[in-house]
């Protein structure tokens, strides 16, 4: 019997805090809020993207669902929350590919034993059913066999991060976070590493959380998208709808299609001064930043549908939410 769920991941009001011990001599400590009830769904096969600017939380919300930090809220894969008891069943459902391949690699391990690592671990396999294995892995990510016996340092960084990839796969995972695996890699090198995560993606069964700053790398390769600012999703929807018509002024500032406004500029155009930007904290996080506020966005609006009820029919699949007052649709 078939009885695993339709949603792989599944984030319910997720807040996460840090400590933040304060500059000055005499200052305290408080807290500083890094998510502020984040929720999202990726179902099963889908690949998600997570867009935003640098700090906005991304990470955070990565190492969340990687079971490496304490939060508010629940989070499942599918269907189980993390727990002591159950951390390498977790560890087993939930990879991760990050951003610079050499710190992720052992530097005196070969390729296949990189490759083999992950199953060795969770006690899968016989020694030769595990090479045997490397050795698939490595064809799947386009490397060939001469590579099983190489080290790191002997490889490229395109070539590096398809071992990492490649090792993220071998236990075959029901998702895997890919924070900024791209990020590092020289424009045409991250390009085929885009292409591999689709290629791959289509011949195995795993959803994705594929966390970027460029939502253009995220439009290319996901199927719903989430734009996180200040540790709030402000819009999510299907790529398309959420590419082709952003209806949140920060999504529309990350394609450029805004005006980036200076914050100080905001505060003097809104007769801002630093008490009411600490009134304003119940408000809209993107208000001091944003050339269309108004008094409503003094407070934080939902997350609400832009979309008809009826899906449509070009795509059927259609969703769309944006948290914002004064939507710039058909702007
Ligand atoms: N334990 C902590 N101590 C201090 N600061 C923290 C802690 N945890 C998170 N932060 C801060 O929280 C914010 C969000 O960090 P995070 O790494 O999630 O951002 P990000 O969106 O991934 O950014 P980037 O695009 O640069 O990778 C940052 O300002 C970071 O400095
Ligand atoms: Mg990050």
């Amino acid at each position: 019997m078939d009885n695993k769920c339709e949603e792989i991941l599944e984030v319910s009001h997720v807040t996460n805090r840090y400590r933040d011990s304060g500059s000055g001599f005499l200052s305290r400590s408080k807290m500083t809020r890094v998510l502020n009830d984040v929720s999202l769904t990726i179902h099963r096969d889908e690949i998600f993207g997570l867009v935003g600017e640098s700090g906005c939380g991304k990470s955070t919300l990565g190492r969340a669902v990687l079971g490496l930090i304490p939060f508010e809220g629940t989070i499942r894969v599918d269907g189980m929350e993390y727990s002591a008891k159950n951390r390498q069943e977790f560890t087993r459902s939930v990879q991760a590919v990050f951003q610079d391949p050499l710190s992720s690699l052992n530097p005196r391990r070969t390729i296949a034993a990189t490759l083999e690592e992950p199953l060795l671990t969770h006690g899968i396999g016989t020694k030769e059913t595990r090479r045997q294995k490397a050795l698939e892995m490595l064809e799947l990510v386009g490397l060939d066999a001469s590579y099983a016996d190489r080290l790191p340092r002997e490889l490229s960084g395109g070539q590096r991060q398809r071992v990492c990839i490649g090792a993220a796969l071998m236990i075959d995972p029901d998702l895997v976070i890919a924070d900024e695996a791209t990020s590092a890699l020289d424009v045409s090198v991250g390009a085929q590493i885009l292409n591999l995560f689709q290629e791959i993606h289509d011949r195995k069964d795993f959803a994705m959380l594929f966390i970027s700053h460029n939502l253009n790398v995220v439009y290319y390769l996901c199927d719903r998208i989430a734009v996180m600012y200040r540790g709030s999703i402000v819009e999510q929807g299907d790529a398309e709808s959420l590419y082709n018509d952003p209806q949140h002024p920060y999504t529309r500032m990350l394609l450029s299609a805004v005006p980036e406004i200076e914050e100080a500029d905001a505060m003097s155009r809104y007769g801002f001064d630093e008490t009411r930007r600490e009134s304003a904290a119940e408000g809209c996080d993107f208000y001091h930043r944003c050339p269309y506020a108004t008094e409503a966005c003094r407070k934080m609006p939902d997350l609400v549908s832009v979309l008809p009820e009826q899906p449509t029919e070009k795509n059927p699949q259609a969703e769309h939410f944006v948290r914002c007052w004064n939507p710039v649709r058909n702007a």
